[in-house]
């Protein structure tokens, strides 16, 4: 319900256009510029700015004061305080599981994370050098052709169990991705491991021997999880919900989030940032690379740093940053090079007045890079990691979409092309 109102006097209408209203629990109200289409106008905002695309109740972020909450609890303390598992639930359901939930959802996550025998036949056409990205886009849009029996997007009973396929499914697929690249056999998942745990043995483990994983690299990989679980209505989840807007089923919907996902703007950024802090290669390079970062004719960016919605820290660049430490100190990696040229490179940034003008901040790929290299996660892997982490977020907000009333997604445009003209053929 409008409690407050816009009026906009346009040039040429002789009265002014009311315009709804309406605020939320938290952020910014939002004007309801639908009457301006029976005025004959559209709003224009490329990159969707300062577009609110939906109503949602699953994240939010507050850019200005480095805000992150997952159904009202901070990052910071999920990070600390959960796990995967309670926050796959929490954004799932809106609420933390109980114990008895907790078991209950684990144990159904884990009895789905076999995929069909036939689905490592498609393995089989790619080279081996593809990137895991490009096979994660196929494979998991090929789900969708096994899974005949839950595909009906209006029945709440088949879009919980397309969650637990995906997010169970997601670890099993990103692994085979790596093991195909290496030419080693696929490894099924263990009902009796946790979900970290589970992906690094289908990950590093082997037919021939029984693979222990290290603690500490699944509670670091558990966190990592985490930390990318949602975010809001970034480029991905925006994918998935408007494929979904068209009653697309999950897995096509979630294979278009993988492919938006992909891109260095994006998701792409750990990866990229990986290939950056070894191209300067040493902490006396950084004023160079600084300087190609803010010379506006040399499209190189800082992989890592700035965000769409962020001028202030990134929350979870600061677990991350904190978990690095972490993890290469009780793997007893010491002055790990790349990590001290991403310290010293966040330094000189913050000092620069360009990043300080422009609030670019380190946001959650810029660290991530350094701990999946230090689990053992190969650079071409860490953007897969990513989408199999956001799987929970895209298919929370996929059912969000449906679970209440909705529309689908058809932006107009502002058309500056050629008027009508005839070909010169017609009469
Ligand atoms: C993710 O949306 C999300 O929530 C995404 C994400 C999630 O969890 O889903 O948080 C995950 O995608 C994180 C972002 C990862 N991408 C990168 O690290 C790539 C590097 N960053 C940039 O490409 C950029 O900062 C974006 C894409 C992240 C944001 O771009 P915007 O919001 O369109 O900002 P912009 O390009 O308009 O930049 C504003 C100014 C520009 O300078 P001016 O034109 O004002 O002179 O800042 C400059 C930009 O040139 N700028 C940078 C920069 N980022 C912005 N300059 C150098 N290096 C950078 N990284």
């Amino acid at each position: 319900m409008a409690e407050k109102t816009a009026r906009l006097s346009v040039d040429g209408i002789d009265k002014d256009i009311e315009l709804p209203i309406y605020s939320g629990t938290e952020g910014p109200d939002v004007i309801d510029v639908r009457p301006l289409t029976s005025e004959g106008l559209f709003t224009y905002d490329p990159g969707f700015v300062s577009t609110a695309s939906c109503e949602s109740k699953i994240t939010y972020i507050d850019g200005g004061k480095g805000i992150l909450l997952h159904r009202g609890y901070p990052i910071e303390q999920l990070a600390d305080h959960a796990d995967y598992m309670d926050v796959c639930y929490l954004l799932l359901n809106g609420e933390l599981p109980n114990a008895e939930e907790k078991a209950k959802f684990v144990h159904t996550v884990t009895h789905h994370t076999m995929v069909h025998e036939q689905l490592s036949q498609f393995f089989r056409g790619f080279r081996r050098d593809a990137h895991p990205m490009a096979i994660m886009c196929g494979v998991v849009g090929a789900l969708s052709a096994f899974y005949h029996d839950s595909l009906d997007i209006n029945d709440p009973h088949h879009r919980e169990v397309c969650a637990y396929r995906l997010i169970a499914k997601m670890p099993t697929l990103a692994a085979m991705c790596y093991k195909y690249s290496i030419g080693q056999p696929f490894m099924y998942p263990r009902n009796d491991m946790d979900y970290a745990e589970n992906f690094l043995r289908m990950m590093f483990g082997t037919p021939c021997d029984d693979y222990k994983v290290s603690p500490t690299l699944a509670k670091a990989m558990d966190k990592i999880f985490i930390l990318h679980a949602d975010h809001e209505q970034n480029a991905s989840t925006s994918t998935v919900r408007l494929a979904g807007s068209s009653g697309a089923n999950p897995f096509a919907c979630i294979a278009a989030g993988i492919a938006a996902l992909w891109g260095p703007a994006h998701g792409g950024a750990n990866e990229a940032v990986l290939h950056m802090l070894s191209e300067i290669g040493d902490v006396e390079n950084i004023p160079e690379f600084i300087q190609k970062a803010k010379d506006p004719n040399d499209p190189f960016r800082l992989m890592g740093f700035g965000h769409r919605v962020y001028r202030n820290f990134d929350p979870r660049a600061k677990v991350m940053k904190k978990t690095c430490d972490e993890v290469l100190a009780e793997l007893g990696i010491e002055n790990d090079p790349q990590l001290a040229i991403a310290k010293e490179l966040e330094r000189i940034a913050l000092e620069d007045p360009y990043f300080v003008e422009r609030k670019l901040y380190p946001n959650v790929d810029f660290y991530s890079g350094i701990i999946l290299k230090a689990i053992g996660i190969p650079t071409t892997m860490f953007t897969v990691i990513f989408a199999l982490s956001r799987t929970i977020g895209w298919i929370s907000h996929w059912s969000e979409f449906h679970s209440g009333p909705n529309k689908i997604g058809r932006p107009r445009q502002l058309y500056t092309g050629e008027q009508m003209r005839n070909h010169p053929d017609a009469e």
